[in-house]
């Protein structure tokens, strides 16, 4: 099967979350499977950046609104297989940021990614390498569907399309006059397709033209539907349930497992714990906290916006030296949460650190060193960061929502008993339902077999792509048949 990944952000070229640690991983467990499979993303400067330059192997012409524009394709391979054609246009992506610089959006971010999506459907045009099915993620990518229903273009009617919901908070939503920079008919600028309260919704015709819709975890997929987490969009996903699908997030265990993790100042595995104990003072010694092996350390990795609590961990913060743990932060974002951590950090010398920044190797040692990780998100489609902690042993205390409830089961005694235990889970978003989790991770952590129990059993657990990269070749089995591509 013929499969075209696109998407905004793939790990190891371009990160800024979870998405490029998807994007970079599933294409290759789906080659594993023997899919023919092929990824498309920009040419940022951070790939070149990153020492990621590629040779050009060909170019195509766009006329996005009369005005002619030439973007160069570029070739690489992912590590793991697949071959990945890079979209270089410079004025749209040799930038410094990805989607915006200093907290701020760049203003032409849907020129951009429309560029992109029309760059993406000339490519395959000019190829001679057709997909019978589109996989698109996010808003993005969300015209890709559209272009493809609403295309003249015969090549089209028979390819398939599926669109992955990673975070639906984030629409790509634009003011109303942008609407004519998209070549689309007028008509479809209505409550139906694109309008959305008075602006043009990318994510929302995208959810609407696209054969197939899948978000990252079951629980997701459900809360959704609900004008809680459903973003205004609810309606229009309620409408299309019999087509949504929920898919948990898989691991790559090439990059995050601590038993061959190269970041890491010793590796270890669930029958070796000592390098943990390394790692934990090679932590503390690199964040500048106390070195002493037997205080519980917490740590949290994060993008410091709404979505992930960062509040809750800021009421509660000073509440951790005071039980004798420390706490280490490392995440950017909101301006206003990074200056009350690193306050908090100001405040606890030796017992809260805080770096402020994305440093990809200081997040590998958070993982590695640290007994417990924080994950109180008010909603959170899939999560990697908790998948990732329970295979280094780093037990995660995490808020019951999203993909977060559909991986972490909490310490009551019978899920102990029964070895189904692997962390700590709150229910409600309030600081004093956030600090009750930490105080029993905390009363857990002094009680050695328990917490050892809960240690192996989160090692022991296998969250690897190929079982969730078998249920998306389900979903373009799906996606194909609505094209009659293939009667099956
Ligand atoms: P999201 O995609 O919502 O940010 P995920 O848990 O799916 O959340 O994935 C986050 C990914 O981004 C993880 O690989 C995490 O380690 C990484 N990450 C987030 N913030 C930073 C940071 N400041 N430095 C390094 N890595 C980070
Ligand atoms: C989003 C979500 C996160 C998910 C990631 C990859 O950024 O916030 O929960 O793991 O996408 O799907």
């Amino acid at each position: 099967m013929r499969v075209l990944f696109v998407s905004s952000e793939v790990a190891p070229f371009s990160k800024t979350g979870g998405l490029a640690d998807v994007s970079g991983a599933l294409p290759a467990a789906l080659s594993r499977r023997g899919l023919d499979v092929r990824v498309m993303t920009p040419f940022y400067r951070a790939v070149v950046q990153g020492g990621w330059a590629s040779a050009a192997c060909g170019e195509v012409t766009l006329d996005p609104g009369g005005s002619v524009q030439t973007a160069r394709i570029r070739e690489g391979t992912l590590p793991g297989g697949p071959p990945v054609w890079f979209v270089d246009h410079p004025p749209s992506f040799d930038r410094p940021g990805l989607y915006g610089e200093g907290g701020q959006d760049y203003p032409d971010n849907l020129e951009r990614f429309a560029l992109f999506c029309r760059a993406v459907l000339a490519w395959v045009q000019a190829a001679d390498w057709v997909p019978e099915v589109i996989h698109c993620n996010d808003w993005q990518t969300a015209l890709l569907p559209v272009y493809l229903r609403t295309s003249a273009e015969p090549l089209w009617s028979r390819v398939g399309s599926l669109l992955t919901v990673h975070n639906l908070a984030y629409q790509g939503v634009f003011p109303p006059e942008k609407y004519a920079l998209l070549g689309l008919p007028q008509d479809l600028y209505s409550p139906r397709y694109f309008e959305f309260w008075g602006r043009v919704n990318l994510l929302k015709a995208g959810l609407v033209f696209a054969d197939i819709l899948s978000t990252v975890s079951e629980t997701y997929a459900r809360e959704i539907q609900t004008p809680e987490l459903g973003c205004g969009l609810e309606s229009v996903l309620r409408e299309r349930a019999a087509d949504l699908y929920g898919i948990l997030n898989g691991v790559d265990y090439t990059v995050w497992d601590p038993r061959n993790d190269t970041y890491l100042p010793v590796r270890y595995g669930p029958d070796d714990l000592s390098g943990k104990a390394t790692c934990k003072a090679a932590l503390q010694e690199e964040v500048g906290l106390h070195r002493t092996p037997s205080v519980p350390l917490f740590g949290m990795v994060s993008r410091l916006v709404e979505q992930k609590g960062v509040d809750l961990v800021v009421a509660c913060v000073d509440h951790f030296p005071a039980a004798g743990a420390q706490l280490v932060v490392l995440g950017t974002g909101d301006p206003r949460y990074e200056a009350e951590l690193q306050n908090a950090g100001r405040r606890h010398p030796g017992w809260v650190a805080v770096r402020i920044g994305f440093d990809e190797r200081l997040a590998h040692w958070i993982e590695a060193g640290c007994d417990a990780f924080l994950m109180p998100s008010r909603y959170e489609p899939s999560g990697l960061n908790q998948l990732y902690s329970l295979r280094y042993g780093t037990v995660p205390v995490v808020r019951r929502t999203g993909g977060l409830a559909d991986s972490v089961v909490d310490a009551t005694p019978e899920a102990l008993e029964r070895g189904e235990a692997n962390g700590f889970v709150f229910e409600e978003y309030t600081p004093g339902a956030f600090w009750g989790a930490v105080q029993r991770a905390l009363a857990a952590y002094q009680h050695r077999s328990t917490w050892e129990k809960l240690v192996r059993t989160g090692m022991s657990a296998d969250f690897s792509w190929d079982r969730a990269a078998g249920r998306y070749v389900d979903l373009y089995r799906l996606a194909r048949r609505r094209r009659g591509a293939v009667p099956s």
